[in-house]
């Protein structure tokens, strides 16, 4: 049985690539689970995989050498997929430091822990075994209104603490690729949506605000764009480049969904009130009133999109899902999940932790 040892687990995507793996592999594959369980993450996201017996949760901070150490000594890691990373823009503007410890020291010890336990005396790796780190877009820095694509060929120039700390771990493992011909790979993605997305990034908030009438804060003109990808999408692509990717080749994924900043704020009004029943109270207070034009983003990259042709080529990955049609799904599971959403935004997934794992 292959093990996963999967880093951030508990948040956004990859909680969404655990369901999206076992949905895939089922008992073929077993997943340990390492995160910290900082603000981002949520192990209510979990629930659904918790009691298999083929998953495992270790509450660990990746910047803990020991702690990383043992959980390789514990389990014959095969695969390693890197998420855990402070991940959010406007909280790197306020505490860059913390990002700098997470996703640069914290890559480090995981590159060092991995190759240390899969290293051969003469240099070569144990069979098999292979890293994952799951990077983005934004490493890039900002396009043209008019023009151009991110590649996997383009230099490098991040403008955020946030991109900045994320470009310094994919020079991390580069130079662990050139260095010691570690096995690894790298993905630098575009902007994701879909359940489970913490209501402090763009389409959650946008969704959470609006169900409860409160002001739409759109950064600067609200004409930045980004290339949204439908999560499942990317863990598709995750895994198939684990499995086909050359290894230390590095694979941009993206969404082929260029949209401005306000276009997505239109497009989930539009569709809150398409999905919203006639008798929904709600449906009142839906509006383009709420639209509030605040103050920008400092520093605020103007457009992202990435050119997905090298993995459509070299691995067939595509993305599947229209930006129409995700948006509906994401909607109707946030319809579905109220209590998650309540939770979040109280705070009281945290005792969740306490409540589920004080036995374990
Ligand atoms: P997220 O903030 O939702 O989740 C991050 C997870 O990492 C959380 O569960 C958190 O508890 C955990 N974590 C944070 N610091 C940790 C530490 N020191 N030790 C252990 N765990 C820690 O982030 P996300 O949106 O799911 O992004 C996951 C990865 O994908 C990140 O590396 C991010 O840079 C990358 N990425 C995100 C997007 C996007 O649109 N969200 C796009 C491209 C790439
Ligand atoms: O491109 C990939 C990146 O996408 C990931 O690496 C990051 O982890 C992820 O957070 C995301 O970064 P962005 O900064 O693009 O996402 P965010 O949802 O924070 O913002 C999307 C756009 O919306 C951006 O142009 C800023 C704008 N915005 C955001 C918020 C939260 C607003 O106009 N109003 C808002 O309230």
């Amino acid at each position: 049985m292959r093990t996963y040892l999967v880093t951030g687990g508990a948040g956004f995507i990859g909680s969404n690539y655990i369901h999206y793996m076992f949905r895939k592999y089922g008992d073929a594959i077993r997943i340990i689970n390492v995160d910290a369980l900082t603000y981002a993450g949520n192990l209510e996201n979990l629930r659904e995989v918790e009691d298999r017996d083929n998953y495992t949760f270790v509450r660990a901070d990746i910047t803990d050498k020991e702690a990383i150490q043992k959980i390789f000594e514990e389990y014959d890691i095969d695969r390693v997929v890197h998420f855990a990373a402070e991940s959010h823009v406007d909280r790197s503007i306020r505490t860059p430091e913390v990002f700098i410890k997470t996703n640069v020291l914290g890559t480090a010890v995981m590159l060092n822990c991995a190759k240390d336990a899969w290293e051969l005396p003469d240099g070569s790796y144990r069979e098999g075994k292979k890293f994952l780190h799951v990077s983005t877009d934004e490493v890039y820095g900002s396009l043209e209104e008019d023009g151009g694509y991110f590649y996997e060929t383009t230099p490098y120039d991040p403008h955020s603490p946030y991109s900045a700390s994320k470009a310094s771990s994919d020079f991390l493992v580069k130079a662990y690729i050139d260095t010691y011909h570690f096995p690894a790979n790298i993905t630098n993605c575009s902007n994701n949506y879909g359940p489970y997305q913490f209501p402090e990034k763009l389409i959650p908030l946008i969704i959470n605000n609006a169900l409860h009438g409160k002001k739409l804060p759109v950064y600067g003109d609200g004409k930045n764009v980004r290339d949204w990808l439908y999560v499942d999408d990317h863990a598709k692509g995750i895994d198939m480049v684990q499995e086909m990717g050359r290894l230390g080749e590095t694979y941009n994924i993206g969404g082929h969904n260029e949209k401005q900043n306000i276009e997505i704020i239109h497009i989930i009004l539009e569709t809150l009130l398409e999905m919203l029943p006639q008798d929904d109270a709600r449906r009142a207070h839906i509006s383009k009133d709420l639209i509030t034009y605040v103050e920008d983003r400092k520093g605020h990259d103007r457009r992202y999109a990435i050119a997905p042709d090298k993995i459509k080529a070299e691995i067939g990955w595509e993305p599947e899902t229209m930006f129409k049609d995700g948006i509906k799904k994401t909607i109707a599971w946030f319809f579905e999940h109220e209590d998650w959403m309540e939770n979040v935004t109280s705070g009281e997934y945290q005792k969740y932790y306490d409540e589920m794992y004080k036995e374990k």
